[in-house]
């Protein structure tokens, strides 16, 4: 029997772990959110630790929003980086396996072909600057480490692309989504069951890993998938846009390369859309 403590326990990712884990009958997996588990508090962290038993850490807590991060920097690295640099030197003083979710915000969006685990990070904004630093930490105080980068996630729990988009045309709003970044819609259902699968596999290398759904699209494109799903695409009014401000500058193109995933798990990823259909379900 693994032990398994996850972090974050009620953002849209630590809510899918949950959604799934009695799938994962080997493992004792316990959700703490923030108010029990804060990656700002290090005494609380470390009672933590002290307390329970905990041979894998599922780290899904982080500063999430990306525009609001380049208005207050100081909390997002507060948490993204010195809280995941805490958590890290925890695990290492517990021998305690550390999984920790990063984001394709790591790239600058220049690229034209999927990015590898090998590929230069060059984050372009405080929250990807946070995210990277995260991620040093994680390989600096850690030796049994996977740190999984995914991309545009969504799902059935919490606040995210597709719930904003449901609500928005069933409010009968007029919608003008962007063309202009490309990148995999992720369902955080398929990436939940990634990590465990990555857990659960036993002999899974330690290191970075890439995952995300298949088949890159844009926002727009998401967005007409969500619609023809949904049976809404005659009636809501939805326009592209190539251009659309946002306070935080966004890579262009942040697809990842899923190689290494498929290729060490022996496990096939399944396209977005398909991913999409099971999230409908659920809603
Ligand atoms: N969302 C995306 O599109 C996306 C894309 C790529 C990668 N990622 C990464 O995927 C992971 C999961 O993202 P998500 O979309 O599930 O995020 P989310 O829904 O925003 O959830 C994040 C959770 O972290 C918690 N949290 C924030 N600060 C904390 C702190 N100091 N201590 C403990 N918990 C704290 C939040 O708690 P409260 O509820 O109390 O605020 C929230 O429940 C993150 O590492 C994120 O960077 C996300």
């Amino acid at each position: 029997m693994k032990h398994i403590l996850v972090i974050g326990a009620n953002g849209q990712l630590g809510q899918s772990l949950r959604h799934i884990a009695d799938q994962f009958p080997d493992f004792s997996m316990r959700f703490m959110g923030r108010s029990e588990c804060d990656l700002q508090d290090p005494i609380q962290m470390a009672q933590v630790f002290k307390k329970h038993t905990i041979d894998i850490c599922i780290n899904a807590a982080a500063y999430t929003a990306v525009d609001q991060a380049e208005k207050e920097p100081d909390l997002a690295y507060a948490i993204n980086a010195r809280g995941t640099e805490d958590l890290a030197k925890l695990c290492a003083a517990h021998q305690v396996t550390l999984a920790h979710i990063s984001t394709d915000y790591v790239f600058d969006g220049k690229a034209t072909l999927p990015y590898d685990e090998q590929a230069p990070t060059a984050p372009i904004g405080v929250y990807g600057k946070s995210k990277w630093q995260g991620e040093q930490a994680v390989k600096e105080h850690l030796a049994q480490y996977y740190i999984i980068r995914t991309s545009w996630l969504y799902g059935p729990f919490g606040h995210n692309f597709l719930t904003t988009m449901l609500r928005l045309a069933d409010q009968n709003k007029a919608l003008t989504i962007t063309t202009e970044q490309t990148g995999v819609p992720t369902s955080t259902i398929d990436l939940a069951r990634a990590i465990l699968g990555i857990i659960a596999h036993g002999s899974t290398p330690y290191g970075l890993y890439h995952f995300s759904n298949e088949g890159p699209t844009t926002w727009y494109g998401f967005a007409q998938e969500i619609f023809t799903q949904s049976g809404q695409i005659e009636t809501t009014q939805l326009a592209s846009t190539e251009y659309y401000p946002t306070f935080a500058e966004r890579p262009k193109y942040s697809v990842l390369d899923n190689e290494k995933y498929k290729t060490t798990l022996e496990i096939p990823v399944r396209h977005w859309r398909e991913a999409l259909v099971e999230v409908m379900t659920l809603l």
